[in-house]
């Protein structure tokens, strides 16, 4: 009775727990054989069939690749805010960080072995392309539930830009309709791909967790997935890749854009950035391609606007006046809003109470003369911490969320100012505007502060130093009520 309880005991430890056969297995498990750019989850099926640069495309798809120029996409390696902290990432951590970075930023570079760290210099424009034409369409497949997550993370997607035969190298490119007779003009064949009218295909990107401990520190995909859009068809194209009508309609009654209505725009909200490109466009004489980028600045903006709504009520206590009810709706963003860089963007309200002569009681979330916010100000947006449960911004850095505010598709949250009216005021007048910037000045000056050296923000862009960041007013309300009731 005793020896076989003892001796099983001996087993475990002196064989079991020494080999680690009692461990349970990893919660995220990587197959580094199938995964050969991890932390990248990019794959290339590689053969003589080479990568196209867009403007090669461009000759015969001429409007794609006017749409397509000056997009975030287009943008998307060349970006100085990128490569500000892409630079910061390689000097901190080394390329076994950044090729993470780059796997989305720029996939084919990656693939190529071409793109090995910041900076611009010497590279090829297909490299410099950053989310190019090829990329999306010789995306062949995805391994989304093979990921470390088991979810769509970093770049989770499968490269096959063409492929061999006896007689030579045939490219093909995935496209959302049957091919037509010559599809291809004897450059490329083309295959019909359902994926690329799928939300799928966004995914891959649109989902960036930390490079190693795959925390989900930009979720767009899920938070779609998980909304009323999702469930009505509507997809991040039929918002993303159309103009501002057809977005409105798409958001507002859930109407899938005609199929001749899809553009290459990729607009979402980065309108810092187009007006730094079309300040670049202007000094260096191309006013062609700033009216381009000017035109999707516009729209970013316009996007933002439509955004959300709010609404301002006062809470009575005993028949007096005692708090102010701001909700902020999240009207036709199919996503949180803010999405993505949430720990980045901000989104606050600023508010301000008045009696009826003008006379300011109260005010909170104004920013002062160098763009700093105070302390209280009410933020949705979320606030990210490393493994000391410290605060951090550095995407390497940033393990969990300490805070998380985001209001979600078709949702809203509410705030409670405390308000109470001094003797002799019978009315008051709040105004509530809901504001809007991509990022904290300290940290937008950090960040471009961090610019690699071979790109010069004085001579592109005409930075001396970082100026106050645009703020955009997405809504504005205002309401005058009693203070007694
Ligand atoms: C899974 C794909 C993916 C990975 C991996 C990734 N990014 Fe991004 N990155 C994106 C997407 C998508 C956006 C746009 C989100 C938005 O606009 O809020 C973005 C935006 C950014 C921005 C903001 C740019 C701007 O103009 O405001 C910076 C900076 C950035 N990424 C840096 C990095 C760095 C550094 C890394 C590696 C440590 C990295 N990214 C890894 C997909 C990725
Ligand atoms: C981020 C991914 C992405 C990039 C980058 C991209 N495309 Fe597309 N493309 C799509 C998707 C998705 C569709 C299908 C849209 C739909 O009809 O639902 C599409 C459709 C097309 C079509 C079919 C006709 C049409 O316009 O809908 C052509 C042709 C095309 N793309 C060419 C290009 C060219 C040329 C470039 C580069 C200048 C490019 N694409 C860049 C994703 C992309
Ligand atoms: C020699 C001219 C030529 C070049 C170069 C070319 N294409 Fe095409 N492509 C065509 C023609 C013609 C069609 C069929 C008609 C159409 O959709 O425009 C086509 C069709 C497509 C389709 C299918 C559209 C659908 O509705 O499903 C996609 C996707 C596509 N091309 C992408 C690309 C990309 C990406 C490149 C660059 C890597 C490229 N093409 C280069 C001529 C060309
Ligand atoms: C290969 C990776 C990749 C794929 C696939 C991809 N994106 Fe992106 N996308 C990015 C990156 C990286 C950025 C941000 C670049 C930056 O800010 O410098 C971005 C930016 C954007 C933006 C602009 C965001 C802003 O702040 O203005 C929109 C909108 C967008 N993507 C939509 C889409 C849609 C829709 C699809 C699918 C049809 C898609 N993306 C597929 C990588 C990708
Ligand atoms: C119902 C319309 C709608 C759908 C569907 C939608 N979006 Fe958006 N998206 C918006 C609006 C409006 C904004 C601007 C407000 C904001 O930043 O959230 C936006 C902003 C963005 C941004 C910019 C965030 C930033 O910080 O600059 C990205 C990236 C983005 N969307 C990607 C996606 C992806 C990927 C999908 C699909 C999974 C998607 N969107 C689906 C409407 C939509």
């Amino acid at each position: 009775m005793r020896r076989s309880f003892v001796l099983p005991l001996l087993f475990f430890a002196l064989v079991a727990l020494p080999l680690g056969l009692n461990a349970a297995p990893p919660v995220f498990e990587v197959d580094h054989e199938f995964y050969p750019y991890y932390p990248s989850l990019v794959k290339w099926n590689k053969s003589s069939a080479e990568f196209t640069d867009p403007a090669t495309c461009g000759a015969c798809h001429p409007r794609q690749y006017e749409e397509w120029t000056g997009s975030v996409h287009s943008l998307a390696f060349q970006d100085p805010v990128y490569q500000g902290e892409l630079n910061k990432g390689f000097q901190e951590m080394g390329p076994n960080l950044t090729r993470q970075c780059e796997g989305c930023h720029t996939p084919i570079g990656v693939v190529t072995g071409e793109v090995t760290g910041p900076g611009l210099t010497g590279l090829s424009p297909l490299a410099l392309a950053g989310v190019s034409c090829d990329v999306c369409h010789s995306i062949s497949g995805t391994t989304h539930t093979r990921t470390p997550s088991r979810q769509p993370q970093n770049a989770s997607m499968i490269l096959t830009p063409g492929y061999e035969t006896l007689e030579g190298t045939v490219l093909v490119k995935r496209g959302p309709s049957t091919p037509v007779e010559n599809c291809g003009g004897g450059f490329h064949e083309c295959v019909e791909s359902p994926l690329h009218l799928r939300a799928d295909l966004c995914a891959s990107c649109h989902q960036v967790y930390h490079y190693d401990r795959h925390f989900p520190l930009e979720a767009t995909y899920n938070e779609w997935k998980a909304g009323p859009y999702a469930q009505n068809s509507i997809l991040c194209q039929d918002c993303h890749m159309v103009g501002i009508d057809v977005f409105m309609r798409a958001a507002e009654d859930f109407r899938k854009p005609e199929r001749g209505e899809y553009r290459h725009f990729f607009n979402g909200a980065n309108y810092l950035l187009y007006s730094l490109v079309q300040g670049a466009a202007l000094r260096a004489g191309d006013e062609a391609f700033a009216d381009n980028v000017r035109e999707k600045y516009n729209m970013a903006v316009a996007r933002l606007m439509a955004a959300a709504e709010l609404e301002v009520t006062p809470v009575y206590r005993n028949g007096d006046l005692a708090e102010v009810k701001v909700r902020v709706v999240n009207v036709r963003a199919g996503h949180n809003l803010p999405t993505s860089l949430t720990n980045v963007r901000q989104l606050w309200l600023e508010l301000t109470a008045k009696d009826e002569n003008g006379r300011v009681l109260m005010t909170s979330g104004s920013p002062d003369a160098r763009g700093k916010l105070p302390e209280d100000t009410r933020m949705f947006n979320s606030e990210g911490m490393g493994d000391d449960f410290h605060f951090a911004i550095d995407p390497w850095v940033v393990t969990a969320f300490s805070r998380h505010d985001t209001i979600p598709p078709r949702g809203y949250r509410e705030v409670y100012y405390g308000l109470s009216a001094p003797e002799g005021v019978e009315n008051i007048t709040v105004e509530a505007t809901l504001r809007y910037r991509q990022a904290d000045q300290a940290v937008a000056e950090a960040v471009l502060g961090m610019a690699p050296d071979d790109m010069d923000l004085m001579a592109i862009y005409g930075l001396e130093e970082v100026p106050l960041l645009p703020i955009l007013d997405i809504a504005d309300k205002e309401e005058t009520f009693s203070v007694r009731r």
